[in-house]
């Protein structure tokens, strides 16, 4: 039930193009360059009235959030964040009515998140559902949403569907945009973006060996930071959350603009630095603050899109360069197979983590 592989997190990631393909199958219109998505349960005229867009889940479920409110930001210009489904729920929020809510989880399951849905419809709050088990509780509570279609995931470490729902956000940021203010050809950018994907998670994916190589070295430390900055954050954030979850290193996660306001008293020849270095407008900031930490004997592995000077190949991870607005998709990739390589190094149980369950049905 594997297909040969070792563990079911392995075969989810290699799931990944694939996944890619069944989550954009039908969904792309080459005619007017937008995105159709039959259940949102929303009209033109209601989604170009929405002012705000506030995301939740839990866990990598939330990170992936984070990389779909930057997308509806970009791409249709509408103020968009992601919060702990968790912490929301306790915090009395103000719902608003011309915020669209979009609750995100693997499972549909998850308490915390469908407690934060049904509290926000009790106050009139519109939601979306960006779930992959389809008629799950949180499905079935939301007003209308995206099924990921990423098919079942066993591993509690989740990859495939924060792929999954990179690509789910995306489509969503991209009609929205296309309802507003994104252009015809800015449309036509994006989703020529999308359908290059699987082709080059192929191409990551072929790296294996290679990051297999970098993943044993990290295991020989005791804890690991992550970096990255805008785009690169919430890669940095579910880098450092897989590498947590299943090989037990700590691992932390900063924006890579934060580190000389705090992390950086840390870095020393011990406290290796994973970095996530897109070939976007904020490269030379990224390049500076690899710099700061090679000053201080700091060991760095990089996620790029071109070799790194001052880091040598062997510590570089070369992915296949997209459009900019989606690389924290194609980048959260290498990550996994890092924690994952990591983990079996260090003789874990992958797919079942201590303490950990696959999805959290409790308070
Ligand atoms: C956590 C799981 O408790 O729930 C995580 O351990 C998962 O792996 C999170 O990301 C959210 O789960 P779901 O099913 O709501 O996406």
């Amino acid at each position: 039930e594997m297909g040969g592989h070792a563990h079911f997190m392995a075969k989810e990631i290699s799931e990944q193009p694939e996944v890619v393909r069944r989550a954009l199958r039908g969904r792309l219109d080459g005619r007017f360059h937008t995105a159709h998505l039959g259940g949102l349960n929303l009209e033109a005229r209601e989604a170009r009235a929405i002012r705000r867009v506030k995301i939740i889940g839990c866990g990598t479920a939330y990170y992936s959030g984070q990389v779909g409110a930057q997308l509806i930001e970009e791409l249709a210009r509408i103020p968009a964040d992601a919060e702990p489904a968790s912490e929301f729920r306790y915090r009395n929020p103000v719902v608003e009515p011309d915020t669209l809510y979009v609750a995100v989880s693997q499972s549909g399951e998850t308490y915390d998140t469908l407690a934060a849905v049904q509290e926000l419809r009790r106050k009139g709050g519109r939601v979306l559902g960006l779930v992959n088990v389809v008629g799950s509780a949180i499905a079935r509570a939301c007003d209308g949403g995206i099924y990921l279609h990423a098919g079942p995931e066993v591993s509690v470490a989740s990859t495939k569907t924060f792929t999954a729902t990179g690509v789910a956000f995306a489509l969503l940021a991209l009609y929205l945009g296309r309802i507003r203010d994104l252009s015809p050809a800015e449309g036509a950018r994006v989703a020529a973006g999308l359908r290059a994907l699987p082709e080059q998670i192929e191409q990551v994916l072929a790296q294996q060996e290679h990051i297999a190589r970098v993943a044993r070295e990290l295991a020989e430390h005791r804890a690991a930071f992550f970096i990255g900055r805008v785009r690169g954050f919430p890669v940095a954030r579910e880098g450092a959350q897989k590498l947590k979850e299943i090989s037990y290193l700590h691992a932390e996660a900063y924006p890579a603009s934060e580190l000389k306001h705090g992390p950086l008293a840390l870095i020393d020849p011990g406290l290796p630095t994973v970095a996530v270095l897109p070939d976007d407008e904020l490269r030379d900031k990224n390049l500076t603050t690899l710099g700061e930490i090679a000053a201080r004997r700091g060991r760095t592995i990089v996620v790029a899109h071109s070799p790194v000077p001052g880091v040598p190949p062997q510590d570089v991870i070369l992915v296949p360069r997209n459009e900019p607005e989606l690389d924290p998709i194609l980048m959260t990739v290498p990550l996994q197979l890092l924690a994952y390589h990591a983990a079996l190094t260090l003789g874990h149980d992958i797919d079942r983590p201590r303490n950990l369950a696959k999805s959290v049905t409790v308070e």
